[in-house]
C-alpha cells in the first residue's frame, strides 16, 4: 500500500480520518512504527490512532494583543502560549504535530535528552529537515530528565511569533514538599514578526536609542530594542494601563512550587515577588541545594524552580525585569483580598540575589579525571551583523567531532560587549564556573548558561547520548547569524 512509504508533505488522497480507520484495522500499525525509525522530518502523516497518550500539537497563526497591540501569533492549538504538557519522568511521550501554517516549522523539546532518540530532537537541519507546511510529524521520546522544561519551534526565529510552550515532567521522587505548582512562562514580546527584526538587524536597521548600546558597564544588553513583555501570554505596552495581566491566586499558608521560563527572544530578566522570598531548588529540571533569595536572574532558556510561602495578603507585583529595568508584570494576589491591583510603586530589589556561586548540587559530584578540554571562542559584530564561535558562522562551520562516552570540558569565552546565554542538547552539563575557581566538588547541573560579557565560564559533560546535538547561543539573532555549533557525537546511527 502507497502509504507505507514515506511521502512528503500533505498527501491530498487520504484524509486524516480515513487513515485513522485503516490504522485501527491493525494491519497499518506494522508498517507506521517502521516510518517512526525512518528518522523525523519527512512529513509522514501518521497512521497511529489517537489513543490514551498521543498528545496533538497544531501550529496555527490568529491575530491577538496579548500586550494590547494587536499582530499574527503563531502558536498551538490557537492557545498561547502554547498548552502545558504534563507527564511523569520516563513515561513515553507522543505529540503529533501539524503544521497548519504557511511555512516549514519543528518542534524542540528544550530540556529533554532524547536518549537514543536524537532525530526526535527537532532542530532543523541538525536532526532533519523540518515539517512542511500541510504535513505532520509524530514526536515519541522518553521524557526524561524530570523538571521545568519547554517546547519551541526550532526553525529560523519562529519561536519569537509564539511558538512555544510549557513541558512539565514530574518527579518520580518528590524533590521538595509543597502544596501545589503553577508555571510561569515569561518572554520579551514585539509587534513586528521575527523575520522583520532579523532583515533590520542584518540591514542595519535596527533603531537605537540614544545610549543604549552602551549601558552601564558598556555592556549591551539586548540588539532589538525592548517594547513589552509576556507573563503567561498577558502583559502591557509601554503608557497602556488597562490590558490585562496575569493574576495568580494564591491561599494563605499554602507552598506553592513556581515553574520560571525564561522563553524570551533576547533578553535575560530578574525575577521577583514583591515583599516574598523565594526558595530555589531546581535549575534546568536539575536539583540544587536550596537557597533562599529575594530574586534571581533567569537567562534566555534557562527555567528555575522556586517555592514561594503564601504567608502574608493583599496583592503584589510580580515582576520581572530587564537588566536595564524594564519591567513585565503579573499580579500574586490572595483569595481574601479585594480585585485591585497592588499600588504602583517603583521596584526594590531585594538584597538576597540568586549568585552563580550559590548555585551548587545536593551531593558531591564524582567528576571524570582528565577530560578533552575544548576552548570556545566567542565572537561577533553589529556591522555587518553576525555572531561566531571559534571564527565561523554557522552554518559555515565545521561540526564538532566527539567519541561516545567522551568526557568534553568546554571553555567559553566571551569577551564580546553582550552576555550569551548557551545552550546544549542531548545532555546536562556541570557548570564548574570561571577558570582559575573551578568549582570540582559539588557543581551543579544545567543545560543553559549564561556566559556573561567579558567572562569565561567552563562546563564538563559526558558525551553518552550518540548524535548530532546542537549547541548555540539562545538569543534568537545570535543563533540565526551563525553562533552555533553541530556536535556529532560518535557512532550514530
Ligand atoms: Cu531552546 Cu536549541 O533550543
Ligand atoms: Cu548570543
Amino acid at each position: 500500500m502507497n502509504t507505507r512509504k514515506p511521502q512528503p508533505g500533505h498527501d491530498p488522497r487520504f484524509s486524516r480520518r480515513q487513515f485513522l480507520e485503516a490504522a485501527t484495522t491493525g494491519t497499518m500499525l506494522a508498517p507506521a512504527l517502521l516510518l517512526q525509525t525512518k528518522g523525523w522530518g519527512q512529513s509522514v502523516r501518521s497512521t497511529i490512532p489517537e489513543e490514551a497518550g498521543l498528545r496533538t500539537l497544531r501550529a496555527t497563526s490568529f491575530r491577538g494583543a496579548p500586550d494590547g497591540r494587536e499582530r499574527e501569533i503563531w502558536s498551538y492549538n490557537g492557545q498561547f502560549p502554547g498548552p502545558l504538557i504534563r507527564v511523569k519522568e520516563g513515561e513515553l511521550l507522543r505529540v503529533n504535530v501539524i503544521n497548519d501554517l504557511k511555512v516549514p516549522t519543528s518542534v524542540h523539546w528544550h530540556g529533554m535528552h532524547q536518549p537514543g532518540t536524537w532525530r526526535m530532537d527537532g532542530v532543523d537541519g541538525v536532526t532533519g529537515p523540518p515539517i512542511a507546511p500541510g504535513g505532520e510529524f509524530l514526536y515519541e521520546f522518553q521524557a526524561t530528565p524530570a523538571g521545568t522544561h519547554w517546547y519551541h519551534s526550532h526553525v529560523g526565529v519562529q519561536y519569537g511569533d509564539g511558538l512555544f510552550g510549557p513541558l512539565v515532567v514530574e518527579e518520580r521522587t518528590p524533590i521538595a514538599t509543597y502544596d501545589r505548582d503553577e508555571v510561569l512562562l515569561i518572554n520579551d514580546w514585539f509587534l513586528e514578526p521575527g523575520d522583520t527584526l532579523l532583515a533590520q538587524l542584518l540591514h542595519g536597521g535596527m533603531e537605537k536609542m540614544p545610549g543604549e548600546m552602551q549601558m552601564k558597564d558598556r555592556k549591551d544588553i539586548g540588539d532589538v530594542p525592548f517594547q513589552s513583555g509576556l507573563i503567561n501570554g498577558k502583559g502591557r505596552a509601554p503608557q497602556d494601563t488597562t490590558t490585562p495581566l496575569t493574576v495568580m491566586q494564591v491561599t494563605r499558608g499554602e507552598t506553592i512550587r513556581l515553574r520560571l521560563i525564561n522563553a524570551s527572544s533576547t533578553y535575560a530578566l530578574r525575577f521577583q515577588i514583591d515583599g516574598h522570598p523565594l526558595t530555589v531548588i531546581a535549575s534546568d529540571g536539575q536539583p540544587m541545594q536550596p537557597v533562599t533569595v529575594d530574586n534571581l536572574p533567569i537567562c534566555v532558556g534557562e527555567r528555575y524552580d522556586v517555592l514561594l510561602k503564601a504567608n502574608q495578603g493583599g496583592a503584589h507585583w510580580i515582576r520581572a525585569a530587564t537588566l536595564d529595568g524594564n519591567e513585565i508584570l503579573a499580579v500574586l494576589r490572595y483569595a481574601d483580598a479585594p480585585a485591585a491591583a497592588p499600588d504602583v510603586k517603583p521596584v526594590q530589589w531585594g538584597a538576597r540575589a540568586l549568585t552563580p556561586e550559590q548555585m551548587r548540587s545536593r551531593e558531591p559530584v564524582q567528576l571524570a579525571a582528565r577530560p578533552r578540554e575544548i576552548p570556545l571562542l566567542l565572537g561577533g559584530s553589529m556591522m555587518p551583523y553576525r555572531w561566531s564561535m571559534n571564527g565561523q558562522f554557522y552554518p559555515m562551520a565545521d561540526p564538532i567531532e566527539i567519541s561516545k562516552d567522551e568526557v568534553i570540558r568546554f571553555v567559553i569565552r566571551n569577551p564580546t560587549k553582550m552576555d550569551h546565554p548557551f545552550h546544549l542538547h542531548g545532555h546536562s552539563f556541570h557548570v564548574l564556573g570561571k577558570p582559575g575557581a573551578l568549582n570540582l566538588i559539588d557543581p551543579v547541573l544545567k543545560d543553559t548558561i549564561n556566559v556573561p560579557s567579558d567572562d569565561e565560564v567552563v562546563i564538563q559533560w559526558l558525551a553518552d547520548n550518540p548524535g548530532r546535538w546542537f549547541f548555540h547561543c539562545h538569543i534568537e539573532w545570535h543563533l540565526a547569524t551563525g553562533m552555533a555549533r553541530v556536535l556529532e557525537i560518535k557512532p550514530f546511527s
